[in-house]
């Protein structure tokens, strides 16, 4: 058996902001390995996006010790974090810099100070990853938010980051730009990236590899995804977001009616509703 490595790696870690009252994150132990894409999923206020801030070194620990590698995160690494760590967040529109999508990618390439005569090759690899290559020349302004958060992580990929964190990035949008992402993070995992995902919606959670539940800044539950999900008291406690799939099939399965007994996209939802009923349009 292949040993993976830690890339993660997270011991008793708190934090309070400055000035609040309650500890945001509390005694928080984690590791993820390489390659792994883990859902982190919690309340709003649970403190997943203090975890995001504090394994990017957004934030430094008030107690306890995050490796990311074999970096410690703390105020003299900080460049060094940044460069393993790439996130992207909710509002796609917020994260552009450049008035095209290409010269959005070139933008962190040039920060970084990569030779103008290697970005090209890089902006067009990583275009071509989010399968927006052919939008290079469009203002990101103009294109949907699905669109946007796929530049966006391209801008992100360009830099090359060990590991990939996106803070509830498909939040607003709709189901079908939701499922293009998860597919393309999917593929990224198999690539060897490692991944960590907030997400309130139960169909993308399932798609990791592992959960972290959150609540009240502290781990309820942690463990391969399946185990985590299937405790169904948890997920309702977790607020989790079914899809209308998802919530058709619960329904009928109330009623005492036979359902698949696995995760079913809305379309696959229909087609199925759609056999049982004998229709053939
Ligand atoms: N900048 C901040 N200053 C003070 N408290 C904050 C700040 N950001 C978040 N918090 C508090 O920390 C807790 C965790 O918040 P957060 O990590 O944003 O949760 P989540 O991302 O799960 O919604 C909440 O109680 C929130 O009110
Ligand atoms: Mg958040």
């Amino acid at each position: 058996m292949v040993m993976l490595v830690n890339v993660i790696e997270a011991h008793d870690v708190s934090f309070t902001y400055p000035g609040a009252n309650g500890t945001a994150l509390r005694n928080l132990d984690l590791i993820v390995k390489a390659g792994e894409l883990l859902a982190v999923i919690g309340q709003n206020g649970s403190g997943k996006s203090t975890l995001v801030q504090l394994l990017s070194g957004l934030q430094l620990p008030s107690t306890g010790l995050i490796n990311i590698g074999n970096t410690e995160v703390n105020d003299r690494n900080l460049a060094s974090i940044h460069q393993q760590v790439g996130i992207v967040f909710q509002n796609p529109g917020s994260q552009f810099v450049g008035s095209t999508v290409a010269e959005d990618v070139a933008f962190g390439l040039e920060n970084r100070q990569v030779p103008s005569d290697e970005m090209p090759a890089i902006i067009k690899r990583c275009l071509q990853v989010v399968d927006m290559w052919e939008y290079r020349h469009t203002s990101p302004a103009t294109l949907s938010g699905g669109q946007q958060q796929r530049v966006a992580i391209a801008s992100v990929l360009a830099l090359q980051p060990k590991i990939l964190i996106l803070d509830e990035a498909t939040s607003m949008l709709d189901p079908l730009a939701r499922q293009q992402i998860m597919n393309l993070l999917v593929n990224l995992r198999q690539q060897g990236l490692t991944i960590i995902m907030v997400t309130h919606h139960l169909s993308e959670a399932e798609q990791a590899d592992r959960a972290l539940a959150l609540n009240n800044g502290e781990v309820l539950a942690e463990g391969p995804v399946h185990a985590v999900l299937s405790q169904q008291k948890l997920v309702q406690q977790l607020e989790l977001h079914l899809a209308p799939g998802e919530h058709l099939l619960n329904q009928l399965q109330q009623l005492g009616i036979s359902t698949p007994d696995r995760y079913l996209t809305t379309e696959e939802a229909v087609q199925w509703l759609k056999q049982r009923l004998n229709l053939t349009q």
